[in-house]
């Protein structure tokens, strides 16, 4: 999972891959490098640690070109150094390439290449693969870069060029993202639209074991095979400024302030109040297919995992279908079993990441109908499922989840809504809930109001190293949710429980120094949690309570309570986590930690 940018035009090329960098830092950011054609030869500056330090880098030490290739990286084979870093020479200086992915077959290659006399000076597969091409390499670059990915096994983005052939660049993806951007003199390769947004925004995106050609003038694709493949244009719709921070102080609370709108625009046009039904035209099934169904299973990773929990309590709530949430990573290795009319849906924000696609390429194989819900417009799993749903949740740049998260519950709302109404939930009940959903969007205002009065509880907290997130029922998924954020970013450990499961094993450790969250709003499992409350206080707990509005009888018990607004439980999730989240954003702000990009986290994982 790393970030590459590539660019050929007729002017300097090495401000506008430093900037696309910049912008792909969220894919990996421990070492980054540039390679230039030069005068005949190709230039190349790396650098240890974030974009900034190459920048710095080319500032003392200059490089430019009207052609050049660009990568962050996030280390899979070799330790994040420079001598890691990408951009790759083959032995002669004469061929360089940036990858993204894994070559699995990397080390049966390299003995085969160091029998033919080729020396390697770093320890990444990549290295591998460069000279792998400048093994096949007879004048014509995009050939050789064909012969030898016909070779490798695994998986790649890559973006190569050649000294003697400085009018263009060779691009390949299979499993990992690769786009093509079509500027005015000027084309692009890139692994996500962000990095060439301010150059363009017409784009083609590469399917798996397809090459693109760019040079000044234009783009050329073709299979690994050399077959020619005519590929669509698309016009990106995310506006720059959708990407930038706009006067917050990091990504992560730019985008939790951003969910009243943004769920907003996961249900606009999607819910009919008339009907108390939802509309989701891109699942492509008709009445009859969605009653056919009898089993659904959701397949995701971290937080989208937890949507999917939160999702299986919806579906088997009140569309009364079985419903189970799968690793994705498990699934895949586990000979799952897939009875007919099971409906797969994975879910993921970014739509890349490798343990749930291969996951959902799984199911397709067994002969499931898979959905995929998905925030990355063009992504792989959007494009190869059978259907699905975006959430619109516009670009996600803290590598923790947040908005994501709740567009995601809120496009499950409705999926389960659509699943709901072809069975047994009534007319009124689907208009309660609709009712209800478009009452979130301002109740999340008034709970972002309260940020200052949970800003100063975060530093209160934010003293401890261990914390225990309690919930049950619909809130026991934001329970989760709530400990995998603090821990993601303030590297506190945390732990999300059942509530009740608590005085099981997580009881032996509370005490004093043990601050336990617990979400205690007004649901159908509200009097059972009052008494997990009461177990923790018993042993001098000290308990942060998230409460609906006029509570007064957890605020008696609690030591702190943070108010959220009431609602049906179906929907409480998505007023619940919010605190949640800014409680982890403020003590990690609190504790120094880099909120935006956490250490050893990617946002887009496209490795196993
Ligand atoms: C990474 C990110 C998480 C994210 C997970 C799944 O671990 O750090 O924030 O939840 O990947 O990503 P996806 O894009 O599939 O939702």
């Amino acid at each position: 999972m790393c970030g590459i940018i590539a660019m050929i035009g007729n002017g300097p090329t090495s401000k506008t891959l430093v900037d696309g960098l910049r912008r792909l830092e969220y894919r990996g950011y421990d070492s980054s490098g540039i390679a230039v054609i030069g005068d005949g030869t190709i230039d190349v500056r790396k650098s240890e640690g974030k974009i900034a330090r190459l920048a710095q880098l080319l500032q003392g030490d200059p490089v430019d070109g009207r052609c050049g290739i660009a990568h962050t990286r996030w280390a899979t084979h070799g330790e994040p150094n420079q001598k890691n870093a990408h951009p790759h020479t083959s032995n002669d200086g004469k061929l360089a390439l940036v990858h993204n992915g894994i070559i699995e077959n990397y080390r049966a290659l390299k003995v085969g290449l160091s029998q033919r006399g080729y020396e390697f000076h770093t320890d990444t597969d990549s290295e591998v693969l460069v000279n792998l091409i400048h093994a096949h390499y007879r004048g014509d670059l995009a050939a050789a870069v064909r012969e030898s990915l016909v070779l490798v096994e695994g998986t790649y983005g890559i973006a190569v060029i050649h000294a003697d052939e400085p009018d263009r660049i060779v691009g390949a993806r299979n499993g990992s993202p690769l786009i093509v951007g079509l500027g005015d003199g000027e084309f692009f390769l890139a692994s996500d639209v962000a990095a060439m947004l301010t150059r363009t925004r017409q784009v083609i995106y590469l399917d798996d074991g397809e090459c693109a050609i760019i040079t000044a003038d234009g783009v050329e694709t073709c299979t690994v095979a050399n077959e020619s493949v005519d590929k669509e244009v698309t016009e990106v719709t995310w506006d720059l400024d959708q990407i930038e921070k706009g006067g917050f102080d990091h990504f992560m609370l730019k985008e939790i302030h951003e969910q009243p709108e943004t769920i907003r625009n996961t249900f606009r046009g999607r819910v009919v109040y008339d009907e108390g039904d939802g509309h989701l035209g891109g699942l492509n099934m008709d009445t009859s297919q969605l009653r056919d169904i009898e089993r659904v299973v959701f397949l995701a990773c971290g937080t989208s995992f937890h949507a999917g929990l939160v999702g299986e309590y919806m579906i088997e709530d009140l569309a009364r279908l079985p419903v189970e949430v799968e690793y994705a990573s498990e699934f895949r290795y586990r000979r799952p079993m897939l009875p007919p009319n099971t409906l797969v849906v994975a879910i993921s924000q970014s739509g890349e990441t490798v343990d749930t696609l291969c996951a959902m390429r799984e199911a397709k194989k067994q002969g499931a109908r898979v959905l995929g819900i998905t925030n990355v417009v063009g992504s792989t799993i959007a494009r190869e499922s059978d259907g699905g749903v975006y959430i619109h949740a516009g670009p996600e740049i803290g590598v923790a989840s947040t908005k994501a998260f709740t567009c995601q519950v809120t496009a499950l709302a409705i999926l389960t809504l659509c699943l709901a109404r072809v069975r047994s939930l009534k007319l009124e009940e689907g208009q309660e809930i609709i009712h209800a959903l478009h009452r979130i969007p301002r109740q999340i205002d008034r709970i972002l109001e309260q940020e200052e009065q949970i800003r100063t509880l975060a530093a209160d907290y934010a003293g401890h190293s261990n914390f225990l997130y309690l919930g049950r029922g619909y809130n026991y998924p934001i329970a989760l949710e709530g400990a995998l954020k603090l821990k993601e970013i303030s590297y506190v450990h945390a732990e999300g429980y059942p509530a009740a499961e608590m005085k099981h094993g997580p009881i032996a450790l509370i005490d004093k120094d043990m601050p336990v969250v617990v979400l205690c709003t007004h649901d159908s499992t509200y009097e059972k949690i009052k008494g997990n409350v009461q177990e923790v206080k018993a042993r001098s707990g000290r308990v942060l309570a998230i409460v609906t509005d006029g509570d007064t009888e957890i605020a008696e018990m609690a030591d702190h309570v943070i108010t959220v607004p009431p609602t049906l439980d179906i929907l409480s999730p998505l007023l619940n986590v919010i605190p949640l989240q800014l409680l982890a954003y403020h003590i990690a702000v609190l504790r120094e930690c880099n909120v935006d990009q956490p250490r050893n986290l990617a946002k887009s994982v496209t490795v196993e």
